[in-house]
């Protein structure tokens, strides 16, 4: 079974590769109960986790999930983890591994992307040039499928992260600065005069925090769910959502079935 999370596509893209590889089942992370959650599962069947990573630590949702999470026989399944990443994990394998070891789960292979960047909430950051994001694509394919043999064969010990310098203080301080302070629906505003009201924002969004589909004007829930990742924004066709002031004249980008 594959437990996955996406936002922009960089990281179901990868996902259903394996799915598809391995013929394993996959479970959107989301589609699920918000309540204890007991998998029914073979008997030393694989589990993987797959998902991207948010401030340098794996997404709220995710963790929430594995603390969900009641697998019998943990320790008899073979369990990896597949992180995509527009730069670098710092400790995100590491966050990921606590967490699955305090519900009994060995963590027996892990490896990172670098896909296109999806984050543009802070005025620093946009997303990469186009071809930049073709040549993240084309490499991140090989690795994954370098990694997809790995898996097949249950091997254990596979690693192969992009954790990058300083790696302690990007996922503790400034990792939980950023889930503490700039995880938030607040600053989501939209351009009336230029929002078409087809209701793909509130479509792409994977938490489903906005009330709004075709016909209407985006609302955010502002209740806490947003785990702002942008897919709302991205997916507006005539760029009409903005970020505060943060994301005017940045580029937009999600993952394209012909990319
Ligand atoms: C809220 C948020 C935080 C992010 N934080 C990081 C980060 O700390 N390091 C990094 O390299 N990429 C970061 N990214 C980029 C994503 O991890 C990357 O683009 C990923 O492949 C997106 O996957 P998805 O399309 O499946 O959602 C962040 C993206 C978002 C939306």
């Amino acid at each position: 079974m594959i437990f996955y999370f996406s936002c922009t596509g960089n990281t179901r893209w990868a996902a259903r590769q394996i799915a598809d590889a391995t013929d394993d089942e996959l479970v959107f992370i989301p589609d699920l109960e918000d309540s204890a959650y007991t998998p029914s599962l073979q008997d030393g069947e694989r589990i993987g986790f797959c998902f991207p990573v948010h401030g340098w630590q794996p997404p709220r949702i995710v963790r929430q999930f594995i603390r969900r999470l009641n697998i019998v026989d943990a320790e008899r399944h073979y369990t990896y983890a597949l992180i995509t990443a527009g730069d670098t994990i710092s400790e995100t394998a590491r966050i990921l591994r606590k967490e699955l070891a305090a519900v009994g789960l060995p963590l027996h292979a892990t490896c990172s992307l670098l896909m296109p960047e999806s984050y543009v909430g802070l005025p620093f950051m946009d997303v990469d040039t186009k071809e930049n994001e073709k040549h993240k694509i084309e490499e991140a394919q090989k690795k994954l499928e370098w990694f997809i043999q790995q898996v097949k064969a249950c091997n254990k010990g596979t690693e192969s992260l992009d954790i990058g310098r300083w790696p302690r203080i990007n996922s503790r301080i400034i990792g939980n600065f950023f889930h503490r302070y700039l995880v938030t629906d607040r600053p989501f505003h939209v351009d009336t005069e230029r929002c078409l009201r087809c209701g793909l924002c509130a479509n792409a969004c994977p938490v489903k925090n906005i009330v709004g589909g075709k016909g209407q004007t985006p609302q955010w829930n502002h209740d806490g769910t947003c785990l702002s990742c942008f897919a709302c924004y991205h997916h507006c066709p005539t760029h009409a959502i903005e970020y505060g002031s943060r994301t005017k004249n940045k580029g937009q980008y999600y993952f394209k079935k012909e990319q």
